[in-house]
């Protein structure tokens, strides 16, 4: 049912569907794409779209959706805002994962190529298989767990300065891109939680109004969920968002510290 993805070593059939540009386009840019459905049996390929710029939108979901819309229609991505807001066109584009409604055409020199976001399990062409991420977002309970009485009418309310530990993290859009571009995530992403869950569980920890640091510390205490980062930081230079997420698994680990009081 689903293709698993490596870069590296994926046998993928480069023989793939040529589409040539329209007759009197001038301003021609290719694009080279990552196409795989369980429905036809086949190896992977790589189709090349060759599209008039002059006739399409400047980002790359852009040139996705022309050709969606006017040349092949099984082409399968995900998309929802584009505006970088949902995080839902995370990719590997031009061999770096990022938004491709936030991706610009001109950025890339050559080719655009193409690939869904590696070493995951893919659905179909440009849709990976996000089952595990959501698990492991749901297994650090990312709500707020206050000890107050619920209050109906009212907010928890927060200092500034409370609010402001939250920025950078709240900002977190859970594209996924930082922890597919995690080695120590692509081998061990049964166990590892990745840098997307670590910021979002380390969101929790540092919020004022939530009172079970203790408790969200200790569940994270674990040699593969938090330790198994080796602050190599691919995520942190990868998030399309401009967040840090090599920053709050250091901050977890040195929290970590203070409670276990080493
Ligand atoms: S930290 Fe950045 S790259 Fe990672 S999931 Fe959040 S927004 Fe995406
Ligand atoms: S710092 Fe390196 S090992 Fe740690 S989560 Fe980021 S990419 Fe992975
Ligand atoms: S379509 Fe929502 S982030 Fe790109």
């Amino acid at each position: 049912m689903f293709q698993f993805f490596l870069p590296k070593n994926s046998k993928i059939n480069k023989k793939g569907k040529v589409y040539p540009a329209p007759a009197k386009a001038k301003n021609i840019k290719r694009f080279q794409i990552y196409r795989w459905s369980a429905d036809d049996k086949k190896s992977p390929r790589i189709d090349i779209f060759s599209i008039d710029m002059d006739n399409c939108g400047s980002m790359v979901l852009d040139a996705l959706i022309k050709i969606k819309d006017e040349i092949d229609s099984t082409l399968t991505f995900r998309r929802s805002c584009r505006e970088g807001i949902c995080g839902s066109c995370a990719m590997n584009i031009d061999g770096t994962n990022t938004l491709a409604c936030t991706k610009s055409i001109h950025d890339v020199k050559g080719d655009v190529k193409i690939y869904p976001l590696p070493h995951m399990y893919v659905i179909k062409d440009l849709v990976p298989d996000l089952s595990q991420f959501y698990e492991q977002y749901r297994s650090i309970n990312p709500w707020l767990q206050a000890d107050k009485p619920d209050l109906p009418d009212k907010e928890y309310s927060q200092s500034p300065e409370d609010r402001k530990k939250l920025d950078g993290l709240s900002d977190c859009i859970l594209c996924a891109c930082c922890s597919t571009g995690c080695p120590n995530y692509w081998w061990n992403s049964d166990k590892f939680l990745g840098p997307a869950i670590l910021l979002q569980a380390y969101r929790w920890i540092v919020d004022s109004r939530d009172n079970k640091t203790s408790e969200r510390l200790g569940a994270l205490n674990d040699p593969f969920k938090l330790y198994r980062c080796h602050t190599i930081m691919n995520c942190t230079k990868t998030c399309p968002k401009g967040l840090n997420p090599a920053r709050a698994i250091v901050k977890i680990k040195q929290l970590m510290v203070e409670r276990e009081g080493v």
